[in-house]
């Protein structure tokens, strides 16, 4: 009986903890030293995330990043300047789970549809107005109009995108739970990836002739990725 008890137990015990979320899963693991500055040099194998670089050899300075402290000054063809301050550019944050990005506007300028598969996006606008907004896996697009001093965020992996809609420059810095959060560009993933999708993939895919396709792809490959 006390055995029957016992393996009950260890089902529901099993399937419990099958169904609770894992944190470890859905964000960068936690890290098991004070630091781990990353040798992005390192010959060793592949592994997730980067080797560190020997503690001793750590100075203060490996804690500091100057690259935010001028405006950028080279805008894309969407009149946006991003500035990734993320594990490659800050080695210090290697397994720190953080990372930060400045993402600047000309007036009408747009960061456009994208998403960041391994982080959550927490953004404080610094300067101007910004239409914000994200879609659901439900489709819903949720959006605001957010000016300098408030917050918005997008949930992990979420579509989303923030046009500048005020007279001036636009300006925000996002945080990311992860020291590298990635950014999949929607445009350039299906109309300008290497090599291309095939047409009538994407033409039976958004039930268009494969000659607007070969525009749109032709459209893509102009405002680079
Ligand atoms: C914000 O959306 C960013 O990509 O940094
Ligand atoms: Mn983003």
């Amino acid at each position: 009986m006390a055995y029957q008890i016992n393996l009950s137990l260890i089902l529901v015990l099993t399937i419990v903890s099958v169904c609770l979320p894992w944190p470890s899963l859905s964000v960068d693991p936690t890290p098991l030293q004070d630091f781990c500055i990353a040798d992005l040099e390192s010959k060793s194998p592949i592994i997730n995330g980067f080797p560190c670089k020997k503690p001793a050899d750590a100075s203060s300075k490996d804690f500091f990043f100057e690259g935010l402290t001028k405006r950028g000054n080279e805008f894309d063809t969407l009149n946006v300047n991003l500035t990734q301050v993320d594990v490659f550019a800050f080695p210090a944050l290697n397994t720190l789970g953080m990372s930060m990005n400045r993402v600047e506007f000309l007036p009408g300028g747009l960061n456009p549809p994208h998403t960041h598969p391994r982080a959550t996006e927490l953004s404080l606008v610094v300067e101007g107005k910004l239409l914000a907004g994200w879609v659901s896996t439900e489709y819903i697009l949720y959006w605001k109009v957010v000016s300098a001093g408030e917050l918005f965020v997008i949930p992990p992996g979420m579509v989303h995108f923030q046009l500048n809609v005020g007279e001036g420059r636009a300006q925000f810095y996002a945080s990311f739970n992860s020291q590298n959060p990635g950014i999949s560009k929607m445009a350039p993933t299906l109309f300008d990836s290497i090599p291309l999708i095939p047409d009538d993939v994407l033409s039976t895919a958004f039930n268009l002739n494969d000659s607007v396709i070969q525009l749109i792809k032709s459209k893509v490959a102009h405002l680079g990725r």
